[in-house]
């Protein structure tokens, strides 16, 4: 059974990644320069309870990072623009989010991010957070919402001039999921939440478990069938090479893999890092050139299926257009000396967090068919994956747990959230797709992959998104006016 797909969007240089994983805990505020244009802010670190559901004997607590810039404040009541903070380092989601501190002049905001519990350097009990689940049961979206509002009160009353001010909450992909959410469970501490490439139906019987699949497919079939097909004839090729030492052989060195496929099961996790990175270049099929996981070109769906229309039957033929396909993945950089199959993130990055959560609340069900997808075919066995998070973490899954806490689909009670989702993204199968009414929205980006509203402006933003964001603001200027007028 693969592994839950993360969907953290990492748009750095993997030198940069480092150094600011290895910065580490600081309790002393800093300026941080940004690595966007416009995008700096303090660290400070907040003293927060381990535990918001209970009273124990005793209280622990951990240290929460979060981030903020009053460049643009407007000190007598002006909003507080305040990020969910998702599946990572809190700083990369800042530098990542360049539509917040764009727009923080023009509405005299303070811009705010805050750290999820169990990333970046917010790990309560430290190294030994994620080793027992002593230690890491503390791990969950409503303890990660109730940090957020409680982090929030503590704001309020550091900064002279925020007790009263409204509060937007924005976040992308986990982030704008809990977005929303906040908005749902705590409408009295956010006005309004801007909500990008949230999955918030992402879950058990809300949303079929093919369609994930079908959208990459389908961001790729936008580049032409023979990608398509290339992507799914390959499958078979690899097994059939697999099966034999000469096979195995012959693939380890054409694709010159860093560690040579010694049996069938290694070639399985060949295929499991091949399905990641279809997946990983759907989600950032940008307009422009970013670095996402690895450098990658403007519209690198497009640079990876050039090298792969060829439509060849021989599965050695087969697989040398892959690899040319996949170079541009692996390989844009051109100093890569081998390919390396053991994962699809940076190194640096601990993906362990995520795949805890998706063990215990966060259970995302996926499944391929192999025709009206490209994937190998794989039918979704809960039974199996609650296995493997038995043996991993010593939890069961609870596959109904996120649409009973949040509501799913059903989010006609709610209020003031805006949905966009890109369509060459992968995550808005399991998005708010239409207007639920009129002051909970739905806006579609179709040339968009994952949360590119969010990132700062660039010249080769397609219409749809500009537009979006003129969506986004026109809703926050309403909100913080109707609670202008209700205070
Ligand atoms: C600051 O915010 C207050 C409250 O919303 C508003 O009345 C005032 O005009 C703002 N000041 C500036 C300089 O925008
Ligand atoms: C296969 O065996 C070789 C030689 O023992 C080793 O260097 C290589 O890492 C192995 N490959 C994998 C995927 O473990
Ligand atoms: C990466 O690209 C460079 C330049 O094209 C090439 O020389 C090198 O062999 C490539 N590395 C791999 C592992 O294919
Ligand atoms: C699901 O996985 C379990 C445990 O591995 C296995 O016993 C069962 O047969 C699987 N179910 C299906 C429908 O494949
Ligand atoms: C729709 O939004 C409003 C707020 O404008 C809210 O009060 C209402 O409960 C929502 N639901 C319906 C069905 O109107």
């Amino acid at each position: 059974m693969r592994k839950p797909i993360i969907f953290l969007l990492l748009v750095l240089g993997s030198s940069c990644v480092v150094s600011l994983l290895s910065a580490g805990f600081d309790p002393k505020p800093k300026a941080f320069p940004g690595a966007s244009k416009g995008i700096t802010f303090e660290v400070h670190n907040y003293e927060q309870k381990l535990d918001h559901f209970s009273y124990g004997v005793q209280q622990l607590t951990f240290m929460q990072k979060y981030l903020v810039n009053i460049d643009h404040w407007n000190r007598t009541g002006g909003p507080i623009f305040f990020y969910a903070g998702n599946e990572g380092s809190i700083e990369l989601f800042a530098l990542n989010t360049g539509f917040m501190f764009e727009i923080a002049p023009e509405f005299g905001a303070m811009v705010l991010f805050a750290e999820h519990r169990y990333y970046g350097s917010s790990i309560p009990f430290g190294k030994n957070g994620y080793v027992h689940k002593q230690y890491y049961q503390y791990q969950s979206s409503m303890q990660a919402l109730a940090d957020y509002v409680e982090l929030l009160a503590h704001v309020r009353q550091t900064y002279e001039g925020a007790e009263k001010s409204p509060v937007i909450v924005f976040g992308g992909s986990y982030g704008g999921m809990l977005a929303a959410w906040m908005r749902i469970k705590y409408p009295h501490v956010v006005q309004g939440a801007i909500a990008a490439s949230a999955p918030v139906a992402q879950f058990t019987g809300l949303t079929p478990c093919e369609k994930f699949g079908q959208v990459v497919t389908h961001t790729f079939a936008l580049q032409g069938q023979e990608c398509v097909q290339t992507i799914r004839k390959s499958w078979d090729a690899i097994n059939k090479m697999a099966a034999t030492a000469e096979g195995r052989a012959w693939l380890s060195d054409a694709w010159r893999l860093c560690k040579p496929l010694n049996s069938t099961d290694d070639a399985k996790n060949l295929k499991s890092y091949l399905s990641d990175v279809w997946t990983n270049l759907a989600m950032a099929d940008y307009p422009y050139m970013a670095n996402f996981l690895a450098p990658l070109p403007a519209y690198p769906v497009m640079a990876v299926c050039q090298p792969m229309k060829f439509l060849k039957d021989e599965p050695k033929e087969i697989l040398l257009e892959i690899f040319e396909g996949l170079s541009v993945y692996f390989n844009y950089s051109t100093t890569a000396t081998c390919l390396s199959y053991e994962s699809s993130m940076p190194s640096s990055l601990d993906d362990n967090g995520w795949f805890l959560q998706s063990c215990t609340e966060m259970v995302m069900p996926m499944c391929y068919d192999g025709k009206n997808d490209f994937f190998e075919p794989q039918a979704w066995n809960l039974t199996e994956f609650s296995e493997t998070c038995v043996k991993k973490w010593d939890v069961r899954p609870e596959p109904y747990k996120m649409e009973q806490m949040y509501g799913g689909r059903n989010l006609k009670y709610a209020s003031n959230i805006v949905f966009s989702n890109g369509l060459l993204d992968p995550w808005s199968s399991g998005g708010v797709l239409e207007d639920v009414n009129e002051s909970v929205v739905s806006v579609i980006i179709p040339e968009g992959a994952h949360h590119l509203d969010l990132r700062s402006s660039e010249r080769a933003d397609p219409k749809s998104v500009i537009q979006a964001r003129d969506v986004h603001k026109a809703n926050i200027l309403k909100w913080i006016s109707e609670y202008s007028n209700s205070v």
